[in-house]
């Protein structure tokens, strides 16, 4: 049995995980491309960077496993120096490298930085691979072509297929060459399991807790850590040339306090670039709103739309159930339709696929 089925195993056999052939079916894979990085690496003054191992593209729907997969693969490399970064994250470290070394006038930019990713890796595990702007788009081709060309392999998640990447999007038939770079350096496989996981998990589990105390917070942290399963980094989202920080994320799960979100001034394109970019929204301290902090209540309405629209299911702490937020000052009857929402979010197959 490989290291990665071991541990595959023994999350099935500890309750953490339920068996899932489909996911069974794709541990091979992993285990292809760590046998091959686990040879040594011979080097040489003269000897090129080995070949490396084809990579893997594993891309299916919501919740089916992927991450966790991919997770699993990093804890059974021992030693191999792997970066697990999600790709967004990557792409905005790659742009502020680039500006560095432009405002150092190097002239090729792009070889430097992405010299530096390779010289510190062997293989880069991205999360949530999907490219939806131009300026990535038309830098990802040299970008892997270079990350290939020093070595490294990739693996990556993904909610589409590679032929469906920056689909619709400016030029993309500069973007086509990429395309074919991905099928011809890493092997694309779809997770095909029936099984929403996520989905799964939330169901029958309590999303609202009130009020707001170490009761709520330790069963808060609880959910958190079951569906995250390891260390949070922030994500910053770039909404018309402003960063929007969600302060935790990982695995599709971002996590904030309502001041974090609601208590500064962000407005309707930043509640729906947060909605797009999480499955599941941890919200911590939902406070009694009223005309005292009508600002923070309004800009509260218009997350809630945002997520309701997008399915994004809401884990959350507050003062009082939704109908008992807001009882006093102008905007209740806004509210009303919040709080309705609040309550249909906690229902056990809101956000399913239907
Ligand atoms: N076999 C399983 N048994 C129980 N829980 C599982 C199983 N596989 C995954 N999960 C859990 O389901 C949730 C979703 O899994 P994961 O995040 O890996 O899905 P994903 O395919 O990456 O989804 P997305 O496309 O939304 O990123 C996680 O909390 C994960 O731990
Ligand atoms: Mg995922």
């Amino acid at each position: 049995m490989s290291e990665i089925e071991r541990l595959y195993a023994e999350r099935i056999a500890s309750g953490a995980l339920r068996e899932d052939p489909a996911q069974k079916a794709i541990l091979p894979e992993f285990e292809r491309i760590r046998a091959a990085l686990a040879q040594p690496v011979k080097r040489g003054l003269f000897r090129r960077a080995p070949e490396p191992p084809k990579g893997l593209y594993l891309w299916g729907g919501v919740g089916r496993g992927k991450s966790m997969l991919m997770d699993l693969f990093v804890a059974s490399l021992h030693g191999i120096p792997v970066r697990r970064v999600h790709f967004h994250a990557f792409m905005q470290e790659i742009h502020a490298g680039l500006h560095k070394a432009r405002q150092a006038n190097i002239e090729d930019a792009l070889a430097p930085v992405a010299a530096e990713v390779a010289r510190t890796v062997r293989l880069l595990a991205f999360d949530e691979m999907q490219i939806t702007d131009i300026t990535d788009a038309m830098l990802v081709g040299r970008l892997f072509e270079s990350l290939f060309a020093g070595g490294v392999t990739v693996v990556t998640t993904s909610n589409r297929h590679p032929d469906e990447l920056y689909k619709n999007g400016l030029n993309r038939q500069l973007f086509l060459p990429f395309i074919q770079l991905i099928k011809e350096r890493m092997d694309v496989r779809e997770l095909v399991s029936p099984n929403d996981h996520r989905q799964g998990r939330l169901q029958g589990m309590e999303v609202y807790f009130t009020p707001i105390g170490p009761a709520s917070r330790a069963a808060v942290d609880s959910v958190w850590r079951d569906l995250t399963g390891g260390p949070a980094e922030p994500l910053t989202l770039v909404v018309n040339k402003r960063e929007v920080v969600l302060p935790a994320f990982r695995n599709g799960v971002a996590r904030a306090t309502f001041y974090e979100l609601c208590g500064k001034p962000l407005g309707p394109a930043d509640y729906l670039a947060i909605a797009q970019a999480v499955r599941v929204l941890v919200l911590d301290d939902i406070p009694r709103l009223s005309r005292s902090n009508f600002n923070e209540a309004k800009r509260f309405v218009t997350l809630i739309d945002a997520l309701y629209e997008a399915k994004v299911r809401l884990i959350a702490s507050a003062a009082a159930v939704p109908d008992m937020l807001y009882v006093e000052g102008e905007g209740t009857f806004e509210f009303a339709r919040t709080a309705s929402r609040l309550m249909e979010m906690q229902g056990a197959d809101w956000g399913a696929d239907d």
